[in-house]
Formats: C-alpha cells, sequence, structure tokens
C-alpha cells in the first residue's frame, strides 16, 4: 500500500513538474492578467521618498485606498498631497517607526480604527550604513536589522491575521538583489535583506501549507537603484547596475498586479544567484574583481539623514 501511494505521488510530481515547467515557459510569453486593486487598501512603510513614494504614487493612480507610513513628516506629507493629485480617494498619512514593536502595534490599532484593515502591505522602508562591519557601530547593526527585517516581523504580526481571515491580501517585501548576493561594506544591509527574504519567502510556505491562497506574496530584489540611498556608489557592471527607480517602480506594479512570487530585477540578477549557488568560490572572486564589486563602496555617500 505504502510503496503504490509513492509510486502514485512519484508519478503525480513528475507530470505536475512536467506541467508547470511548461506553464512557467507560456507565462513568459503569455503573463498572468493583471488584477484589480480598486478596492484594496494599501500601506506602504518608508512612503516619504524614493520607492516608497513612487509606489504610492502609481497605486494611486489604481485608485486604491492608501495609508503612508514614514518618520520623514515631512516627506510622507509631500507624498500624500502628490498621490491625491494623481486621483487616489482616500490617503491616509501616519508617523510611524516601524522598527519600534510597540509603535507598530499602536499604529496599526489605529489603522484598523480609522481607516479598516489593510488588505496589502508593502514593506519598504530600508536604510543603509555603508561602512565595513569593524566600523560599523552596535546601535548602527541594531537599527540597521531593527528597520529592515524586524519591522517586516511587527508589521505581519498587526495585519496577517485579518488576510487569513478573510483569506484575502498581499504581502510585498522589497527587499534587494544583496538578499541573494553578498558585497563587501555592507554587512548589517546584506544579513537584514537575506533574512527579510527568508521571513517572507517562509511565511508565503505558510500561507501555502495553511491553504490561504487568496493571500499572495511578491518578494522584490532590485540591484542598486538612484534614489540617493547609496549615492556615491558607481558600480561598474552591467549585471549589478544603478537602475533608475520609476523603471523599477514599474516592474515592481507589474509583478505586484500579475501575482509573482519573487522578481529580481534587472534579470542579469537571476543569471548571478544561478551562478553564485556552483561556481567555485575563486572563479566568483575573481569576478569580483573583473567586475570591480569589491571597490563599489568606497565612493559611498549615501543619505546624510539615516
Ligand atoms: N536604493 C537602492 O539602491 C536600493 C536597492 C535595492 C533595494 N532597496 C530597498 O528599497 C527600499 C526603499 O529604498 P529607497 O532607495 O527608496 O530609500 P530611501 O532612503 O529613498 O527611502 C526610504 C524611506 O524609508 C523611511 N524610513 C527609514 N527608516 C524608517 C523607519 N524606521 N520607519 C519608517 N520609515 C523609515 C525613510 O524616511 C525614507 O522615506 C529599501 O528597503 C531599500 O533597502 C534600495
Amino acid at each position: 500500500m505504502g510503496f503504490l501511494r509513492t509510486l502514485a505521488e512519484t508519478f503525480e510530481l513528475i507530470v505536475l513538474s512536467f506541467f508547470y515547467s511548461i506553464e512557467a515557459l507560456f507565462r513568459l510569453v503569455v503573463p498572468q492578467r493583471r488584477k484589480s486593486v480598486a478596492n484594496e487598501t494599501v500601506l506602504i512603510t518608508g512612503a516619504g521618498s524614493g520607492i516608497g513614494r513612487l509606489l504610492s504614487l502609481e497605486f494611486a493612480r489604481l485608485k486604491v485606498t492608501l495609508v503612508l507610513w514614514d518618520i520623514n513628516e515631512q516627506g510622507n506629507e509631500e507624498t500624500a498631497q502628490m498621490a491625491r493629485e494623481q486621483g487616489s480617494p482616500h490617503v491616509h498619512v501616519y508617523h510611524c517607526d516601524c522598527s519600534r514593536r510597540e509603535e507598530v502595534a499602536r499604529v496599526a490599532s489605529l489603522v484598523k480604527k480609522e481607516v479598516g484593515d489593510v488588505t496589502m502591505l508593502v514593506n519598504n522602508a530600508g536604510i543603509v550604513i555603508g561602512k565595513n562591519f569593524i566600523d560599523t557601530s552596535e546601535a548602527e547593526m541594531q537599527k540597521v536589522m531593527d528597520v529592515n527585517v524586524m519591522a517586516h516581523f511587527w508589521t505581519y504580526k498587526a495585519f496577517l491575521p485579518a488576510m487569513i481571515a478573510r483569506n484575502h491580501g498581499h504581502l510585498v517585501s522589497i527587499a534587494s538583489a544583496a538578499g541573494f548576493l553578498t558585497m563587501n561594506g555592507v554587512a548589517d544591509y546584506c544579513s537584514s535583506k537575506f533574512a527579510a527574504v527568508g521571513f517572507a519567502e517562509c511565511v508565503a510556505l505558510e500561507m501555502i501549507a495553511m491553504k490561504k491562497d487568496g493571500v499572495k506574496t511578491t518578494i522584490v530584489c532590485p540591484s542598486f537603484i538612484n534614489t540617493g540611498m547609496f549615492d556615491g556608489c558607481k558600480p561598474q557592471s552591467q549585471m549589478i547596475p544603478m537602475l533608475d527607480p520609476k523603471y523599477v517602480v514599474k516592474k515592481i506594479i507589474n509583478a505586484v498586479l500579475r501575482n509573482q512570487p519573487i522578481i529580481m530585477i534587472p534579470r542579469s540578477i537571476y543569471f548571478l544567484v544561478y551562478l553564485r549557488s556552483w561556481m567555485p568560490h575563486k572563479v566568483s572572486f575573481l569576478l569580483a574583481h573583473y567586475t570591480r564589486l569589491f571597490d563599489v563602496m568606497k565612493t559611498f555617500v549615501g543619505r546624510k539623514n539615516n
């Protein structure tokens, strides 16, 4: 009986793997239809500048109810004003330091009371220190982990239960290519992004295991983006380029509306992650030298107000 079951399951595995591989190839040519998000309530952390602001404006055009969180009150208000001009019917602005557990819980309760349940959660807020590990203070490292990954724990705790209860929602994690590929000068940042990717993947698996297939997940892993966060860096390789923020945001929105589980931007990141999985270490160091990767953080200036 056990043998027959194993045989049946193995047969199913082979047939379905083949089917899903063909489906994935087909989807490269004919992408999944974009879903409507007009009735969704979208919360974006770090909405006061960069990717968070541009995402807010794109979602505003899609007529969602927007909830904008940031510690930068002026930037957040500016984003809200721009979102209203883009036609968003409801824009709600909150000051929230999402690295602080109690503050996330408090502001999340306020949001639930004043706006209602959040149905799409975009964890975007992030910081980078940009120093070698040995020169980074304990407080700086702690802050990077708190903003870039622990905040995701606290926001999921606050908003995921309602999504599970309704079997409806979308969790978007703005991680980074640094969540799969490492570089010198960003040990804390890379660690936080690896953790963010691992966390988001595990929760995605939990949704599948719980048969909550109405709760979608998207992990976003871009290369450098010209928002100011990595000011001063001059990546020399077209494989890991400095990207235009508007281009990145179009790609993110497209991936979210098509319920894509993960997106790496540009596509060369997929190739580098694949290479990394089998390439001998010495060859990868050679490649890093060849692409001047070791030098990228030498000219880092970053944002002044981190
Ligand atoms: N810029 C890049 O090169 C790049 C590349 C890959 C991934 N990313 C990721 O994209 C996301 C957005 O980055 P960006 O380039 O738009 O940066 P940004 O500095 O322009 O925006 C980050 C926003 O987060 C806010 N923020 C910081 N700490 C916060 C906190 N504790 N609570 C609430 N808000 C906080 C800031 O005030 C700011 O408005 C980040 O998670 C970043 O790691 C950026």
